[in-house]
């Protein structure tokens, strides 16, 4: 395996920037490829079928770019196609699932919140990690319109607030000490979030697990040892809400795929 290669990073469009930040912040000598399904999202409202053929159109275009390995950075496109993914291509996989663990095993009230897609709610994977934590109660939300509202650039909007008190008032009625945020796209809600639940209610995200096991596969498949790192973003609609959430700090460049 040449450790020379890029990693490649997708998700349905931008929030996995939420994952890829933490990727480049922990392993900045590596090269990474951005790819923005932005066409395609939200995921979390279509079919499993078509989950899976969406997540290969993306990893052949990323394949095609010579990645040495694949971060899926999609709660649903995770749940619902990882398996189907790691039987069809010879490269490592990494995926994106929502943090129940530590909520769980954390939470003191026993109570704990998720928002997430409904593609990542009812997808077999969610359940069978529910299972394992049967004593704790889950309050499960499907985060209805978020993800197009992000992808709109309106995350400070009205109707964005709204929207998360309607689904995080039922939650803290409830009493979560925890709220996993089970969506790629979510950690751009956290100030927003912030100001609705009250301070002692944790909030987790995937983000830097994902990062530290991308760390872990590179220890076996190796790490990139020459100066050329700048990061390479790609989307299918307009690059600026790309480059907006990227701070503006990268270009990005409009792709057909
Ligand atoms: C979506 O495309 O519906 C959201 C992406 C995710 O589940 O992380």
């Amino acid at each position: 395996m040449d450790n020379n290669k890029p990693i490649g990073v997708f998700d349905s469009g931008i929030g996995g920037t939420s994952i890829w930040k933490e990727i480049h912040n922990l392993l900045p000598n590596e090269k990474t490829i951005y790819l923005a399904d932005s066409k395609n999202a939200p995921y979390g409202e279509k079919s499993k079928e078509e989950i899976i053929r969406l997540s290969m159109k993306n990893v052949d275009f990323l394949l095609n770019m010579n990645c040495k390995l694949i971060v899926v950075a999609c709660n649903t496109a995770t749940t619902n196609a990882i398996k189907e993914l790691r039987a069809h291509y010879d490269i490592p996989f990494i995926g994106i699932e929502p943090a129940i663990k530590p909520a769980a095993t954390n939470s003191k009230t026993q109570i704990i919140g998720i928002l997430a897609t409904k593609g990542t709610l009812n997808s077999e994977l969610f359940h069978k990690t529910t299972e394992i934590y049967h004593h704790t109660k889950i309050i499960e939300q499907i985060g209805y319109g978020l993800v197009e509202l992000i992808e709109n650039g309106q995350i400070e909007s009205p109707e964005m607030n709204q929207l998360l008190h309607s689904y995080l008032e039922p939650m803290i009625e409830a009493n979560i000490d925890f709220l996993v945020l089970g969506c790629s796209h979510y950690p751009y809600l956290i100030p927003q979030i912030r100001k609705i639940i009250p301070n002692h209610i944790h909030i987790i995200d995937s983000g830097l697990a994902v990062a530290r096991q991308t760390q872990n596969v590179l220890h076996t498949i190796g790490f990139n040892t020459d100066n050329n790192n700048t990061p390479i973003f790609y989307t299918n609609t307009n690059p600026k809400v790309l480059e907006n959430i990227l701070g503006n700090k990268y270009l990005v460049e409009e792709k057909l795929f």
